[in-house]
């Protein structure tokens, strides 16, 4: 398979024809933003490690019966994926409330939540990605219901299986983003799955190892996200 023209540029990654219009080429890039573009950074190395997590997680959830996107890595910061038409939209779950959770409803940040929480956002930059329910996906035709009920299962099960083996690396999982997309009528998880899309916490310290450090300038942001990849790989 070949490397060929763009065909999109996203705040953090590049995405590429392959020659095959059932497959395309993803560069994750250094970039990274905040606040729907808001606040500009990069955080060095970040492409090289989100493509040698995300490869990780999605090959530990197929192992685990869990379909993604993914393909094959190409290289350092590359990896060929299925082509997708996107659901725009964003599937949250929560385990600990933190961030826009624990703005909006007034809790403390860490407060352990007794009941998983799923969330949806609708995926515009123009609207900043409001946070929208079954009825406003079922209203604007995002999703048929069956959709978001398989949706919902795959989350949960993909908050069990990850959630247990950071537990084992002495990581907490507070919360994550997913996307899902159709390949030839087959719903599957897509985009990544990193610290710029989890909430990683240390066991015992509840130091913050994920994209947290840049949003709330924290420092230490490439040392935070070169700690993930050591706990997962030993590298
Ligand atoms: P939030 O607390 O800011 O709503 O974020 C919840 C989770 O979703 C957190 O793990 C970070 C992730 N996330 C993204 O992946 N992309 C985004 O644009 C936002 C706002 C959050
Ligand atoms: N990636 C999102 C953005 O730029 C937000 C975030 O991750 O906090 O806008």
């Amino acid at each position: 398979m070949q490397k060929k023209e763009l065909v999109y540029e996203g705040k953090a990654k590049k995405v590429f024809r392959t020659g095959n219009p059932d497959y395309y080429w993803v560069e994750y890039k250094d970039d990274a933003t905040a606040f729907n573009g808001l606040k500009k950074g990069t955080i060095a190395n970040k492409g090289e490690l989100n493509n040698r997590i995300s490869a990780y997680f999605f090959r530990m959830l197929a192992e685990n019966g869990i379909d993604s996107h993914f393909v094959e890595e190409k290289s350092d910061r590359e990896m060929v994926v299925k082509a997708l038409q996107i659901i725009p939209v964003e599937v949250v779950v929560r385990n600990i409330a933190a961030g826009s959770l624990a703005k909006r409803l007034g809790l403390e940040e860490g407060t352990i939540l007794p009941h998983t929480v799923v969330e949806y956002y609708y995926k515009s930059d123009e609207l900043g990605d409001p946070m929208i329910n079954d009825d406003h996906i079922r209203a604007l035709s995002l999703a048929t219901p069956e959709q978001m009920a398989r949706i919902r299962e795959i989350a949960l099960k993909v908050n069990d299986v990850l959630r247990s083996h950071l537990a084992e690396r002495e990581l907490d999982l507070i919360d994550f983003k997913l996307e899902f997309g159709l390949h030839k009528g087959e719903l599957l998880l897509g985009d990544e799955i990193s610290p710029d899309t989890c909430r990683f916490w240390d066991k015992n310290t509840r130091e913050k190892l994920d994209k947290d450090r840049f949003r709330r300038d924290l420092g230490n942001v490439e040392e935070a996200y070169r700690e993930v990849y050591r706990r997962l790989t030993g590298r």
